[in-house]
């Protein structure tokens, strides 16, 4: 009687114990097959995004790849201040889309040489509000409109429209360092790239007054380390997502 019922629980044990075992297997192959369905979406959405984006930097003889570097740094930056994967990636594509609004910009006004005159720069500024507009339906990205229409403005309150502090989103305040950033190390018709010296020595200056004082040591602290360096479009690869494990930038 013993030895049975011994072995009956030694049979439940052993079933239990298979139900268990597919149970966990069928759950960790539906989660691989979802997490690859994850990967696969996102990187058709950043490709579609990026294809997008490269139309309108296609404007600017100066600044082709200009987004895809400017969210690649952003979420650079974002991850350096210490903020989750999610914030990052999130960030990474508002910061594709920052200039999205320069589509409704005229090429002459975006390629012109000599300074804007004050009604030019009236034009130039409504790229913030035309971006806004055109994304004003995509809720899929956190903070998407304020970081597109904000991103021109100064922690002083001296950019566009006078919006100061931490009333300009996070997401603005980090992608106007990385957008300066990308400016000063690439070549403009008036100049070629600032050495690295100097784009910290900038960066320092502008601490709080054009940029957030945290995100601009961050900036600084990241040149140094030798964790933020400029991305030259001429090894041609697009710019990815930066890996996590990445201590250093992976351009690939
Ligand atoms: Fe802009």
């Amino acid at each position: 009687m013993n030895e049975s019922f011994n072995l009956l629980i030694i049979g439940v044990l052993l079933i239990s114990s298979l139900i268990i075992f597919i149970y966990t297997e069928l759950t960790r192959h539906k989660l691989f097959r979802t997490e690859k369905k994850n990967r696969e979406y996102r990187a058709i959405v950043t490709e579609a995004l990026t294809a997008l984006v490269n139309a309108v930097d296609a404007k600017d003889s100066y600044t082709s790849g200009h987004s895809a570097r400017v969210a690649a740094y952003s979420s650079l930056i974002a991850r350096r201040l210490g903020y989750d994967e999610d914030f990052t990636e999130n960030l990474y594509y508002i910061g594709l889309l920052h200039d999205i609004g320069k589509i409704g910009i005229p090429s002459a006004l975006i390629n012109k040489k000599e300074r804007l005159t004050d009604d030019e720069f009236d034009i130039m500024k409504k790229h913030t509000i035309i971006g806004r507009d055109i994304l004003i339906e995509i809720t899929t990205i956190n903070n998407l409109t304020r970081g597109v229409s904000e991103h021109h403005e100064h922690w002083d309150g001296s950019g566009y429209f006078g919006k100061k502090g931490t009333d300009i989103s996070l997401e603005a305040r980090i992608i106007a360092a990385a957008d300066a950033f990308d400016a000063m190390t690439s070549d403009r018709s008036y100049r070629g790239m600032l050495p690295l010296e100097a784009v910290m020595l900038e960066i320092e200056n502008c601490g709080g007054k054009q940029f957030d004082p945290a995100v601009a040591y961050a900036v600084i602290e990241m040149i140094k380390s030798g964790s933020l360096n400029p991305y030259f479009t001429a090894s041609a690869k697009p710019l990815k997502y930066p890996a996590k494990s990445a201590s250093v930038p992976v351009w690939s």
